[in-house]
């Protein structure tokens, strides 16, 4: 077990309330829209391209200036700065210039007096475009070698020869869409003019640092002159990690043309057709196996349709690869990524960031395997697990251990040898399995199916510089704390955490420790908050910042009361020396009389991690959090349409800083995974024009679609690694728990078609997400 120093009054290890939600029920929390707005604020509009690809010949915005209200339209002509925005690769532009590379592109934009003026003028803008051949599908780019970047292999022992030799073989095809983020709050940005060519811009982002970087990039100024600011998001999921940068970019370009503050809400329409998405997949394997299912021999084809541009399609696919493991022993492997370019928007980070993609490939062909040897999925899933032993029985002592990754990392804590088996008892899987049979057996209409999968994700920024953070905290003289970090509040409890960690640190109730707004002024070159490591990043930071007044708090109590510091506790609201107990904030006041410093910084770096870029082999990541989950679903051979009837769910968080907030994770994450693999799908029509822009034709689960059982358990285990209260990070991985549900539903379709005399062995050929159409059709 791990030892903590805390043993009592810990605010680390509760319950807590979100720091907001009394504030967001309400309706006391603003978010960039609400924000008293400055005198003179003005709103803008996009103009978009109606057409994928094309040549931009030419723009008549003469109605458009003619329109009551309008000030400016704002185009590439007016960018002061680089027309190309300030991303890794540097192949997007600001607004499109010559050319058009999707529907949806933004070429300029139209500001004037309201909102309503400026999205009307916006569609009387007349555009000269010539169109031009047009990619949209991954085959047609794979056809056409069309990609953002180059193709990445990772590979081990021979895959081919443990393809030809194994008793067993397989090989497939198929394909998983992608997904819109669906934030409650949509895209926006205000940027605000200040004093001698200063920018102050609020932005609805996951990453401020960046946003900064775009927008002096862009005007070309220093990044001291531009603070970037969000208190908080109404959700983000990956969505707001890039894609915010846009929206800063433009208001303030339009802020210097017309100046005056700039404010750019997209109308959730427009947000679908500009913003990129979840990238889709599609898949080719070729597998060899054993009589028990025991992969032998695995070639594994990913192409990802990245859209036009790179954006994060390069580390979203290397996660991928990262991926297409998940929690199996692969001995003779080969993992082939191709980056795809098409006329779509430039797909992004969404929540597992290429990892469900990576996942979900396994699982299927571990699907497969399972119905082509006729034996329990999850008997398969079990013989593939990593182990570090050698189990494999008589003369075992010739085989290594099956420990290692194809990137060459040792999985040193595996639980789920303990996990799995603990949540088929908790789920009573094998009875269930036999129900189902039952069930099936006797139902002609409804068929039912049920699985469990398991998750291992990698936690880390893959890109090893991302791993680092930054924090401030204060104490003032009534012995009230404030902190700021680098991170950002989606709705996933970062700022709650940090706070209980702070309180801890300083041994004050969590009451007295407030959390502020992101803010590029007081914490420099913040990562993005993502890859699910804002807690483990920031966390550690404002812990060592707290440590370091702590530190300071406890020598001056030490010459006080001539003792060691080392003995002097913080706990309960008071400093205790072996001597005297006081209150915190009268140790505080005397402190800062005696001019003892009651702030400071603090920086973390993750440790242990590397890897090399080249040829993605290493320890990318400092841990792995793992979980699995049991689902039944029932389809209805008639109409296609499924349900998911129960979800039993064991999920390690390490130990977890807050369980209310962490069971909320994996709740959503569950659920927003469930949408991607059967009811959200996004239908880009023959021109490429998104047919899916809006609620009432791209469907994301209701209340009503939360399957009537749905029991979430936490793992006991802390976290072996030296994380913050030994937590594990939760954003992302509980997202492909829900895989099993996809899974459920491809066991429910073979047993519709065994029903209707098909093979019951036969491969059940779908491709997600699983919609009416697509299991009607992959019944058939
Ligand atoms: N939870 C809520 N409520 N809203 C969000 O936007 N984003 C997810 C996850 N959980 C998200 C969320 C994603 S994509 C990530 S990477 C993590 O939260 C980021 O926050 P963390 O690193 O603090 O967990
Ligand atoms: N996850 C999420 N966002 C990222 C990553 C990652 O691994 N790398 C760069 N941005
Ligand atoms: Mo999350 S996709 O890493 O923002």
């Amino acid at each position: 077990m791990i030892q903590v120093r805390q043993t009592e009054a810990s605010a680390c290890g509760s319950s807590h309330p979100h720091e907001s939600a009394r504030a967001q029920v309400q309706g006391l929390a603003p978010y960039v829209d609400d924000l008293p707005e400055p005198r003179g604020t003005l709103y803008a509009a996009p103009i978009m391209s109606p057409v994928a690809h094309g040549s931009l010949r030419g723009i008549n915005a003469a109605a458009a200036m003619a329109h009551p209200g309008v000030r400016a339209i704002v185009t590439a002509a007016d960018i002061p700065g680089d027309p190309v925005l300030a991303t890794f690769v540097h192949d997007e532009p600001v607004f499109a210039r010559e050319k058009v590379e999707y529907a949806g592109q933004v070429i300029g934009l139209v500001v004037a007096d309201s909102v309503q003026a400026a999205r009307h003028a916006a569609r009387q803008v007349v555009l000269d475009i010539e169109p031009l051949p047009a990619i949209l599908t991954i085959p047609q780019a794979m056809a056409a070698q069309s990609f953002v970047l180059p193709k990445v292999t990772v590979a081990r022992g021979d895959a081919a020869a443990g393809i030809r030799t194994a008793p067993h073989r397989l090989k497939g095809s198929f394909a998983v869409g992608g997904q819109e983020h669906f934030y409650l709050e949509g895209q926006i940005a205000l940027a605000v003019p200040q004093e001698q060519g200063q920018w102050l811009v609020h932005s609805s982002t996951q990453h401020p640092g960046e946003v900064q970087h775009w927008v002096a990039h862009a005007l070309g100024i220093a990044s001291h002159a531009v603070r970037v600011e969000c208190r908080r998001m109404g959700g983000g999921f990956g969505g707001k990690e890039t894609q915010a940068g846009h929206l800063a970019v433009w208001s303030a370009l339009a802020a210097l043309k017309v100046k005056a503050p700039v404010k750019l809400r997209l109308d959730r329409d427009d947000d679908f057709q500009i913003t990129g998405k979840r990238h889709p997949f599609a898949y080719d394997y070729e597998v060899g196996f054993d009589g028990e299912g025991r992969i032998l021999g695995f070639r594994l084809d990913m192409m990802a349709n990245c859209g036009f541009s790179a954006d994060l399609s390069g580390p979203v696919a290397d996660r991928a690869v990262f991926h297409a493991d998940n929690a199996y022993f692969l001995s003779d492997v080969e993992i082939n990524s191709y980056r795809c370019k098409t006329h779509l928007q430039s797909h992004t980070a969404f929540r597992g960031f290429g990892g469900p993609q990576g996942v979900i490939a396994i699982e299927t062909v571990v699907g497969d395997i399972a119905r082509h040897l006729g034996c329990d999925a999850l008997d398969v899933r079990m013989v593939n697990l990593y182990a570090p032993w050698l189990a494999v029985g008589e003369g075992a002592a010739a085989v290594p251990p099956r420990d290692t990754t194809p990137y060459r990392m040792k999985v040193e804590d595996n639980i789920l040898h303990d996990l799995i088996p603990e949540l088929e008892r908790m789920s009573r899987y094998r009875v269930r399995q036999q129900e189902v049979a039952l069930w099936n057996a006797q139902h002609k209409t409804i068929k039912r199916g049920l699985a469990i999968t398991p998750v291992k994700f990698g936690i880390s920024f893959t890109a090893t510089l991302f791993n680092q953070a930054g924090a401030l905290v204060h104490v003032y003289t009534d012995g009230s704390v404030q902190v700021n970090h680098g991170g950002t509040e989606m709705g996933q409890g970062l700022h709650t955490k940090v706070a209980q960690v702070v309180a801890d640190e300083l041994g004050v109730p969590l009451g007295r420790v407030l959390v502020t707004s992101s803010d590029t002024s007081k914490v420099p070159n913040a990562s993005a908050t993502a890859a699910s490591s804002g807690t483990d990043l920031n966390g550690k930071a404002a812990q060592a910042a707290a440590r370091t007044v702590r530190d300071n708090l406890a020598a001056f109590v030490a010459g006080l009361d001539d003792c060691g510091a080392g003995a002097v506790e913080f706990a309960h609201g008071r400093i205790i020396s072996p001597k005297t107990s006081r209150a915190f904030e009268d140790v505080v006041s005397q402190a800062y009389a005696n001019r003892i410093q009651l702030w400071s910084d603090g920086f973390y770096r993750t440790p242990k991690i590397h890897y090399d870029k080249q040829t993605l082999t290493g320890r990318p990541f400092f841990y792995f959090a793992y979980g699995a989950a049991c689902s039944e679903v029932a389809i209805d051979t008639r109409t296609g349409e499924s349900r998911v009837l129960a979800v039993d769910i064991l999920h390690d968080v390490g130990r977890s800083i807050n369980p209310a907030i962490d069971i909320g994770q994996i709740e959503g994450g569950f659920i927003q995974g469930m949408g991607w693999l059967t009811t959200e799908e996004l239908v880009w029509n023959e021109k490429g024009v998104l047919a899916t822009k809006a609620p009432s034709t791209y469907k994301i689960p209701t209340a009503a679609d939360v399957p009537p059982h749905f029991a979430v358990h936490l793992w006991p285990e802390a976290n072996p690694e030296d994380t913050v209260f030994n937590s594990k990070a939760v954003g992302e991985p509980p997202f492909m728990l829900a895989i099993s549900v996809w899974e459920a539903v491809r066991n429910a379709v073979a047993a519709a078609r065994e029903e209707a005399g098909s093979d019951a062995r036969a491969m059940v050929c779908m491709s997600a997400p699983a919609t009416a159409e697509k299991v009607l059709s992959a019944m058939r």
